[in-house]
């Protein structure tokens, strides 16, 4: 039998597709497919933002026709938008012919649900919390030489915008010697790199172990290996922190803290509990400890009362702080957060023309910022081979990507480049 999973949204979703083809696998779903060939289709959605909510409703309805020809098909939704108040029923009200939904907490009972509907009429559906951090199921991994690990599931931040906390509940840390026994078992596999995940990593705590003693630990694994984590609050921004990643040549250099917007007045709104100036302080603390390290960020654009001014606050912030990258954000508001309710709404157009410049700014700082690159030698854990540019590719430990001509098959092993070129977050060279 064979599986098809699309995914939506972040690298947590990412790797939960990884959980989910590992559980399917285990119940005799033995090969992935395309869509047309699958015997299971499992959409693992996601809510942060209105536009994948669109994809996901357009890619179930168009499964329709395939569901009608073929009997046996089934058709499981699971991820943040199955977890969404109300949006399950209409979900099912909108598709009758889904057979299986599952909330955020019910990943690994997904087989049991299978078993289920083999016997049941009915769509079945599970929507429970579940207190348990660990959930049995082992990742069929698709991200080699990468492996994602999580060690918080949840929020307990209730940023106005966002619905997250509302769909993973509240924030969970797993056991340090969980992480710890899984990330051994992954560098003793061969992954070169990983990457510790969770909504906000820095209010990671398992008694006295806080998220710079966990990094610590993770970090002194023998073996040569990359460690990188993802997302970090600025608020819970440590010295401590910083003095780990100082101590670890495996941890990256590479910050991601998400700004949201360059405008205390805004921030406050958004609830972020920090202001700009707070935040360039800790970006200043980040550069004094390592000249060489860089920021990427996350921005959003249009927030509820969002001024031009306010804008321009957030485009400064960019030049300032020096983001070597950033994603950005029309901000799109969701039922049942308060900014939904605020007063103030920025019309769509504001919001885009802004994006168009923030975009403009973000790539100017990019491109700065690869070109110092050319002439330089740098390391790069090659991740794949492109065959329509019969280039290998792999990322340095800064996150640019870099393309190069190799002789032999390379995908998983350090190469030093010698970029000849810059292009975006592209970079281009000979090894050496
Ligand atoms: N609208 C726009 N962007 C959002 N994000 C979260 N919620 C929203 C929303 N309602 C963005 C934030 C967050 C990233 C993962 O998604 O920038 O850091
Ligand atoms: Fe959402 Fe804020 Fe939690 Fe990030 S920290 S998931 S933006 S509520």
């Amino acid at each position: 039998m064979k599986y098809h999973i699309v995914t939506y949204g972040c690298q947590m979703n990412v790797h939960e597709s990884e959980k989910i083809a590992g559980l399917l696998r285990g119940v005799g779903y033995t090969e992935e497919a395309p869509v047309e060939e699958a015997d299971i289709v499992v959409f693992n959605t996601c809510c942060i933002r209105e536009n994948a909510e669109n994809h996901a409703f357009g890619n179930i309805g168009a499964l329709k026709k395939l569901k009608r020809r073929k009997k046996g098909l089934l058709i499981a939704v699971g991820g943040c938008m199955a977890q969404e108040a109300g949006k399950a029923a209409l979900l099912v009200k909108k598709f009758p012919f889904i057979d299986i939904v599952f909330g955020t907490h019910n990943v690994a009972e997904l087989p049991a649900l299978i078993a289920r509907k083999k016997q049941e009429k009915k769509v079945v559906s599970l929507l429970e919390d579940r207190a348990e951090t660990e959930d049995g199921a082992q990742a069929f991994r698709t991200s080699y030489p990468n492996a994602w690990v999580n060690i918080t599931y949840g929020c307990n931040n209730f940023c106005t915008y966002c619905i997250v906390p509302y769909v993973r509940g509240r924030e969970k840390s797993r056991a340090a010697d969980r992480i710890l026994e899984e990330a051994e078992a992954l560098v003793a596999a061969g992954y070169k790199e990983i990457t510790l995940l969770g909504q906000n990593v820095n209010s990671y705590r398992d008694n006295d172990t806080d998220f710079p003693a966990l990094l610590d630990r993770v970090a002194s694994i023998p073996g040569k290996f990359r460690l990188r984590f993802m997302t970090s609050h600025p608020k819970d921004f440590s010295e401590r922190l910083v003095a780990v990643m100082k101590k670890h040549d495996k941890i990256c250099n590479l910050l991601h803290l998400p700004a949201q917007s360059g405008s205390s007045r805004i921030l406050s709104l958004m609830n972020r509990r920090y202001t700009r100036e707070q935040y360039l302080a800790d970006v200043a603390l980040f550069k004094k400890e390592i000249p060489d390290g860089e920021i990427t960020t996350d921005l959003i654009v249009g927030f509820p009362t969002e001024t031009e001014a306010d804008f321009e606050e957030t485009l400064s912030l960019v030049r300032e702080a020096d983001f070597s990258s950033a994603f950005t954000f029309i901000y799109s508001p969701r039922t049942g957060t308060k900014a939904a309710t605020m007063d103030g709404q920025i019309p769509e157009e504001v919001s885009k023309e802004r994006i168009a410049r923030l975009i403009e700014q973000v790539n100017e700082n990019t491109r700065r910022k690869s070109e110092k690159y050319v002439g330089k030698t740098i390391e790069i854990l090659c991740e794949d081979y492109d065959a329509k540019k019969g280039l290998y590719l792999g990322r340095e430990p800064l996150g640019r990507m870099g393309y190069f001509k190799s002789d032999k098959h390379c995908v998983g092993e350090f190469v030093n480049l010698k970029v000849t070129r810059a292009n975006g977050v592209s970079l281009y060279g000979d090894l050496v």
